[in-house]
């Protein structure tokens, strides 16, 4: 028998019957405004975009595009409301937060829909991550507003001002909540700009605002494509930009704002190493590299993307991977069993579908699970490919998708060369049972984040960032107060 019919003898023919949660608790509008000065414009103000559902690729609702003029009205909002704000006191904006992070857990069924809906994620994932996260972020930087003059930046440290922040597509409500929330407790006035493929959430975020009473013109939600961030970079009243995504797009803005002087953080792409020595405790390790990777439909910044593996374990470690690859479900993203969901959008899926079309023909072996995929929307089964070189495309280049490359090793001294053999430095993993081994690797690594035991664990309170192509400045923990202060 195959490991394959094992598994399905041992599940004695049964299958999980459908459990679908509920898209109605989503109560999606048709039409969206912008969120300005404390309130919503009239969605006829605007040209309207549309946010599709990926995983089937029907429209979901309309949504403003945001103009230079209408970024212009969200930064002179910003700009009137900072000297109040920046002069409130840390005890009173702590309140503010921590209202924002209660009412994220009160409306943390809406938001995971929500967010499984315009992302195609699974809600598994935003129920237990997504959401639960972004409420943690608020409640931590609430605690820290009103100790800023201990956070270890002399007394009385000063924010920046007006915070222009530019956020990705594949955590929409958790970059949002990185954003905001250290850049609120701070001080400073914020003018956000979501993903143009994923812009609800931070829709029902503005809700959540006025909700909370924020005051008006302190946070302002500007939906738009790549055009409307330009315009906010362009802007001369933004003191700071902060932004997630392609290193592409973060190169330019660099080049733009190193003319301006303006503050600057960039968390930009990544091709995470995880790394296995022959004595790592087995079951965990095969967890951990999946979650590494398909987590998120692989749609992850610091995705562990590379495995190396130790030679004398490598048959063995790609035998389980594989088996543990066919066990996937992939499907609905309502579905509370599904453990893949969609890829965000035609465009992400092509560019996966290029890189392991360029994997084969490089020579790579490609083992993709033999999963069904629905007919309609965005999919790509989650596919890991053996006998990869380091010149390898699929080896150099972020895929971004659900593509693992498998690459071994015989030493540490060659796991470490081979881990840093990248352009990129945001994240790497360490599975072995020596705590000696593992610091030895970890100190080599160039990576601003390094998981022993364990890949993609996210906590408020620790730093998170890259070196190199990566990026720069932290986000997370008392760090992350550093990129919106002046310090
Ligand atoms: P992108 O960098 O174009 O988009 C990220 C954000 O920047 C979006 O809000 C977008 O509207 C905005 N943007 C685009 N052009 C801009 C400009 N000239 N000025 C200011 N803002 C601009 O990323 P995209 O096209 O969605 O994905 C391309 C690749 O980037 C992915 O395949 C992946 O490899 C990488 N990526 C990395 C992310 C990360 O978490 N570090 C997140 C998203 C993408
Ligand atoms: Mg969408």
């Amino acid at each position: 028998m195959t490991d394959q019919q094992l598994d399905q003898s041992r599940l004695g023919g049964f299958t999980y019957d459908p459990a679908p949660e509920s898209a109605s608790v989503a109560r999606i509008a048709d039409a969206y405004g912008l969120f300005i000065d404390g309130a919503f414009t009239d969605p006829g103000d605007h040209e309207q975009f549309v946010t599709l559902n990926p995983a089937s690729a029907r429209p979901l609702a309309t949504v403003a595009h945001g103009s230079t003029a209408d970024v212009d009205r969200a930064v002179a909002a910003a700009r009137r409301a900072f000297p109040s704000w920046s002069t409130t006191t840390g005890s009173q904006r702590a309140k503010y937060l921590y209202r924002i992070a209660r009412l994220i857990q009160e409306r943390a069924r809406e938001l995971a829909v929500v967010e499984t809906l315009d992302n195609g994620k699974p809600i598994r994932e935003t129920r237990d991550v997504d959401v639960p996260l972004a409420a943690a972020y608020f409640f931590y930087y609430a605690g820290w507003a009103d100790k800023l003059d201990h956070a270890g930046f002399g007394p009385s440290p000063r924010p920046l001002g007006v915070a222009g922040q530019i956020i990705p597509w594949n955590f929409p409500l958790l970059m949002a909540a990185w954003k905001l929330a250290p850049a609120l407790a701070a001080g400073n006035t914020c003018v956000l700009k979501p993903a143009e493929t994923t812009p609800l959430s931070a829709l029902v975020l503005a809700d959540i605002l006025a909700q909370a009473e924020l005051p008006a013109g302190v946070v302002n939600i500007v939906t738009g494509d790549g055009a409307t961030g330009a315009a906010l970079v362009a802007h001369p009243g933004v003191d700071k930009i902060a932004f997630t995504g392609s290193t592409e797009v973060g190169r330019l803005i660099q080049q733009r704002l190193g003319e301006r002087g303006t503050h600057l953080t960039l968390e930009l792409g990544g091709k995470g190493a995880n790394i296995v020595f022959e004595d790592a405790p087995v079951d965990e390790m095969i967890e951990g590299i999946i979650d590494g990777i398909f987590f998120n439909q692989g749609h992850v910044c610091c995705a562990g993307s590379r495995l190396l593996v130790q030679e004398s374990i490598a048959d063995e470690v790609v035998r389980r991977l594989l088996r543990r690859v066919e066990q996937l479900r992939v499907g609905d993203p309502l579905d509370k069993n599904t453990d893949v969901g969609a890829i965000n959008s035609a465009a992400q899926l092509a560019r996966i579908e290029e890189l392991t079309v360029a994997g084969e023909a490089e020579g790579a072996t490609r083992h993709t699970s033999s999963c069904a995929l629905p007919t309609e929307g965005y999919w790509f089964a989650p596919t890991v490919f053996t006998d990869v070189a380091q010149s390898h495309r699929i080896a150099r280049e972020e895929i971004f998708g659900p593509v693992l490359s498998v690459l071994s090793f015989r030493t540490p001294d060659e796991a470490v060369a081979k881990a840093n053999n990248t352009k990129y430095g945001l994240a790497c993993g360490v599975w072995s049972e020596k705590g000696s081994r593992t610091l030895w690797v970890a100190q080599r690594l160039r990576a601003g984040v390094i998981w022993a035991n364990t890949y993609n664990r996210f906590d408020p309170t620790s730093p998170f960032g890259g070196v190199r192509e990566s990026g720069f400045g932290r986000e997370g923990g008392r760090h992350g107060l550093e990129a919106y202060l002046d310090v």
